[in-house]
């Protein structure tokens, strides 16, 4: 057991009601906070009030993008107890992202305790209403105050929580996708597969000409060939052809979701066929064209499962499934909320119980 200092304060932030949360807009009255220095590695744990925080202007990160992140979320079961989905599973993730930016990894447990003694701290936060949830937002950023480029020696982790609603306007309804012919998400050999800002950052301008053209959000194809399906902003994509489940295998410039390994799991677990592979537009044009594109959905811990309605490539339109969600998608929909929700029975050990209300 690490001691965490704690030092309360409520009523630091404002708990809108549950149907008007949106995503991301709302913060809980603590956060979780560490410091990095290479004397003595990750030290002081501690729970704080919700504040600004000071970096010096010349902080390396403000500058060169030295930071990495996660998304986690925790649920109100039916009888009223808070759990957390496969937190373990994502920090591990976050030391993956911690190598490729050259960041020192964490004690996976003393974080996992952090984040369950905040969350703990916050539990009223946590919303009840099916949809919402405490979207846990770890961060960890470099310090050094210093202007050229290396890497920093000094770094921060915080973990805010946010109580959320569904990520997009649409909720579970099926979205309407651009296929991304100009920019690019991702090269082979660079840091596709982290979470770090700088794949967010590389996604605003597609993401903005594809909205002003009214849709949801851009699938990318990979760099070099402009041809094989990588991902969406914020999710990973899976399609059904045929009665197979195929989402393009994790080749180092897409984002290994936990989201996506979950359905993975399950489909297994279901019988189904299970493909991870690579997978170009063409052969989904071409699926389509001979009615055998039955489902496309997107998989995020943001945007849990979200269908995908319409595919736009190059001016070429697609219906999927007559713009309704498919059978597949709302049976993984119903399957990996009730485990988050405590009504259906988690066979997988996923979810970790934080506190009781
Ligand atoms: C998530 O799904 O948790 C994400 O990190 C996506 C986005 C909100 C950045």
């Amino acid at each position: 057991m690490t001691e965490i200092k704690v030092v309360k304060k409520d009523g630091v932030g404002i708990m809108p009601p549950e149907e008007h949360l949106g995503f991301g807009e709302h913060f809980t009255d603590h956060m979780f906070i560490m410091d990095y220095d290479p004397q003595n590695g990750w030290n002081n744990p501690r729970i704080a009030p919700y504040n600004e925080f000071c970096v010096f202007p010349a902080a390396m990160v403000l500058h060169y993008g030295q930071a990495i992140f996660e998304g986690i979320k925790a649920f109100r079961t039916a009888d009223d107890r808070v759990v957390v989905f496969r937190p373990q599973d994502y920090l591990e993730r976050f030391n993956r992202s911690a190598d490729a930016l050259c960041i020192p990894r964490i004690d996976v447990d003393v974080v996992a305790e952090g984040l369950k003694k905040v969350i703990e701290i916050d539990k009223k936060w946590v919303p009840s209403t099916v949809g919402t949830a405490l979207y846990i937002r770890p961060l960890i950023i470099a310090t050094d105050p210093y202007v050229g480029v290396k890497v920093s020696d000094t770094y921060k982790l915080f973990i805010i929580l946010s109580p959320v609603g569904a990520y997009y306007a649409a909720g579970f309804d099926p979205v309407s996708i651009k296929v991304e012919d100009k920019y690019v998400r991702a090269t082979l050999g660079g840091l596709g597969e982290a979470k770090t800002p700088a794949n967010y950052a590389m996604s605003l301008k597609a993401q903005v000409e594809a909205k002003k053209e009214g849709f949801a959000q851009v699938l990318w194809l990979d760099a070099v060939e402009r041809k094989y399906v990588e991902e969406v902003g914020t999710m990973n994509i899976f399609f059904k052809i045929n009665g197979e489940i195929i989402t393009p295998e994790l080749v180092g410039s897409i984002l290994g979701g936990m989201t996506r390994r979950t359905v993975l799991e399950l489909a297994k677990s279901w019988g189904l066929k299970v493909s991870e592979r690579r997978i170009s537009i063409d052969e989904i044009f071409a699926a389509h064209e001979q009615g055998q594109l039955e489902e496309v959905f997107g998989t995020g811990t943001a945007a849990v499962i979200s269908p995908v309605g319409e595919l736009s490539w190059k001016g070429k339109k697609i219906i999927i499934n007559n713009n309704k969600t498919g059978e597949f998608a709302q049976k993984l929909f119903d399957t990996v909320t009730g485990i988050q929700y405590g009504t259906v029975e988690d066979t997988f050990g996923w979810v970790e119980e934080v506190t009781k209300l």
